[in-house]
């Protein structure tokens, strides 16, 4: 498989990071800090997966990634371009290039719109030819493998399946041939049988069209088979980056070491699934810990540093980055 370590990036973002303002009771706001210093280059046609506990920020740096939101600090480029501060309208060539692939397949699609009107609106929107747009339209749906194509055009949403809503979810994403998608949990509420399929035909995308991928996902079986590299988050940071392999195989940060430590399940079908086997309080964004977030609940915790010294993302072997003082 390729890192795509060569190629210029696409997209790059740089020291992202996003605080919410979250209500406590009646009145007060508290800060959350959901993002909190995340740089990630991701290459023409490279996928990166991210993975984390729940809360760790994943879904808050995609929507970042795609400008869906605005970073509180830091800075967005796509192809050199930076995106960062662009309103909507100068937003627009990017939109194009752009798209998102959501977790819930029930609601992420119009129910009154047929298949045709759902597909078919991000080409008006960006001013596709009316003449081109049906063979856009066959061609997307059979990319997902929904042919032919004239027998889903009219059908309205709640009349698919869970895993056909999904395809057309990604034949949406996918109509306006983008360079990058950002695919958040798109198998998690996909009835197990659709699930395996999915995620093949993600990989088969990501093979043909060289599209770049931000897998965010809990399922570290799927990280790894269809990732080039893995980051890890937790408590909003990058704790750990490198190739798929060496971050499964050779977990370098006690959080990633617990997470793929995790007991498998006997199903298979949720095997190497991500569990809470970690000690301590779950994390929470509006209280980050002083020194290394994750030193409360690190079985290896270095005394007189781990509690006071925020560790940096270092690289300890080649395009291998960990944030921990037992690597120094
Ligand atoms: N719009 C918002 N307003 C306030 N807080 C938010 C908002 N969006 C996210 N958060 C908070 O930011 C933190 C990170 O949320 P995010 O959804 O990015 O996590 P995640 O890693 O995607 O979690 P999950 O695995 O559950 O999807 C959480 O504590 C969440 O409650
Ligand atoms: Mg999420």
């Amino acid at each position: 498989m390729v890192s795509g370590a060569s190629n210029k990036p696409l997209l790059v973002m740089q020291g992202i990071r996003v605080v919410f303002q979250a209500r406590s009771g009646l009145l007060r706001t508290v800060p959350v800090t959901a993002v909190d210093g995340v740089s990630l280059a991701i290459a023409p046609g490279e996928t990166v997966a991210v993975l984390g506990e729940s809360g760790s920020g994943k879904t808050t740096l995609g929507r970042v990634s795609l400008r869906l939101l605005r970073p509180t600090g830091g800075r967005v480029f796509f192809e050199g371009k930076d995106i960062t501060g662009l309103n909507e309208a100068h937003l627009k060539a990017f939109r194009r290039q752009a798209q998102g692939i959501f977790q819930d397949p029930f609601s992420s699609l119009d129910p009154h719109m047929n298949i045709q009107q759902i597909l078919a609106e991000p080409l008006i929107v960006h001013g596709v030819d009316r003449a081109k747009r049906p063979e856009l339209l066959e061609w997307a749906l059979e990319q997902v493998r929904l042919t032919p194509a004239g027998d889903y055009l009219p059908k309205f949403p709640h009349t698919l399946s869970g895993g056909q809503r999904q395809r057309v979810g990604i034949a949406r994403a996918l109509v306006l041939r983008p360079r990058y998608i950002v695919a958040d949990e798109p198998v998690s509420m996909v009835d197990a049988s659709s699930r395996a399929e999915i995620l093949y035909l993600l990989r088969e995308l990501q093979d043909r069209h060289h599209i770049a991928f931000l897998y965010i996902t809990h399922d570290i079986a799927t990280a790894r088979h269809f990732s080039h590299r893995i980051a890890v988050m937790y408590l909003g940071r990058v704790v750990e980056l490198g190739p798929s392999a060496g971050v499964i195989n050779e977990p370098l940060h006690p959080y990633t070491q617990a997470l793929i430590g995790a007991v498998p399940e006997p199903d298979p079908a949720n095997r190497l699934r991500m569990r809470p086997t970690i000690a301590g309080e779950p994390p929470d964004p509006s209280h980050i810990p002083p020194g290394c977030r994750f030193h409360p609940r690190c079985p290896v915790a270095v005394a007189g540093k781990s509690e006071s010294i925020d560790p940096e993302l270092r690289e300890v072997r080649p395009g291998h980055f960990v944030a921990c003082h037992r690597y120094v």
